[in-house]
């Protein structure tokens, strides 16, 4: 069982060149790395199995969602994940939680279902060009206090959440990644047809 275990992440690491050759982040992952187009194994058509292991220490259950998704890859094998920069779900900051109002002041955007999950915070689509894909640029860590501002304002400077400009790419009509490319420029007209000189 074990062993078979193991076979079953020796073959996904090899179906997943990102982890064996150091691209780092998501864009190695390639898009089909989470998103198995005609295998998936459950909701957004995920490739990666969701974590029934790991134990959400406020309900004392496995987690649900997009959290079990992204901790089917980043927590210990022995929490039911890869291994892959395993977060803690013991001493961590809480996700899989339904914000208590006097703790966090979520924005709607942030939330899944009325609860902060791992999305919450970070976006991880390779869109995203943000320090360690969180939804707002901290200036690589600098600027930390910022970010933590946009749920817990009365904890840090008011001034710095207006000019926080929040990275969503979930909504494909408004996207407007700060380095992204240029959105093509709508086709033009058909070329005139030739006249004879
Ligand atoms: C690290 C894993 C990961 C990678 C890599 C990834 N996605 Fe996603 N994708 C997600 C998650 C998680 C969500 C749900 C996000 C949310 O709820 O905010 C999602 C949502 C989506 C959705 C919206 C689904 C819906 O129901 O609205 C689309 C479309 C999508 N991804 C396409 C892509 C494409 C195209 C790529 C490659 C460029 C990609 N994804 C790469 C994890 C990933
Ligand atoms: C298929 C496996 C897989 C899934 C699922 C996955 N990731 Fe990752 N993630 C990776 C890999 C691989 C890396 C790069 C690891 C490295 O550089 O050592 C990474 C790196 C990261 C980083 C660090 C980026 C940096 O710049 O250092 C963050 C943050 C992250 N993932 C968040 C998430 C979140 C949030 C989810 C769920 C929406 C998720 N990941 C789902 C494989 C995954
Ligand atoms: C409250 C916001 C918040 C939530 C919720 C959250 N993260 Fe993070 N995460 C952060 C911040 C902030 C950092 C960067 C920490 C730093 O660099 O000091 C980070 C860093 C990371 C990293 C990179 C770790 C490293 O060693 O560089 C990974 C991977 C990651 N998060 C995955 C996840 C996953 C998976 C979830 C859900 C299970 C999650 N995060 C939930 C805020 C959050
Ligand atoms: C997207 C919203 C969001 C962001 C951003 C955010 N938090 Fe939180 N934070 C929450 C929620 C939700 C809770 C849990 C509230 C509850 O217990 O109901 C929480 C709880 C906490 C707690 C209490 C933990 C405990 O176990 O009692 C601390 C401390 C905290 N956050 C610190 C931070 C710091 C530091 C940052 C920035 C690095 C940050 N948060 C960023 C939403 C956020």
């Amino acid at each position: 069982m074990v062993k078979f275990r193991f076979l079953g992440i020796m073959i996904l690491l090899l179906a997943l060149p990102a982890i064996a050759v150091a691209y780092g982040g998501h864009d190695g992952l390639n898009c089909t790395g989470c998103h198995g187009i005609h295998n998936a194994k459950g909701d957004i058509i995920f490739a990666v199995e969701p974590n029934k292991k790991a134990i959400n220490p406020v309900t004392r259950q496995p987690f649900t969602g997009t959290t079990a998704l992204c901790l089917g890859c980043h927590e210990t094998v022995e929490k039911g994940g890869l291994g892959i920069m395993a977060v803690s779900a013991v001493h961590s900051h809480p996700y899989g939680v339904t914000p208590s109002a006097k703790v966090a002041t979520v924005p709607a955007v942030f939330l899944r279902e009325g609860k902060l999950e791992c999305v919450g915070c970070h976006d991880p689509h390779p869109s995203n060009p943000f320090y360690k894909y969180l939804r707002v640029d901290t200036a690589k860590g600098a600027k930390m206090q910022d970010f933590c501002a946009l749920c817990h304002a009365s904890k840090s400077s008011p001034k710095a959440v207006a000019e926080m400009k929040v990275f969503d790419s979930m909504d494909e009509r408004k996207f407007t990644a700060p380095s992204a490319p240029a959105a093509p420029a709508a086709p033009k007209a058909a070329p005139a047809a030739p006249t004879k000189k």
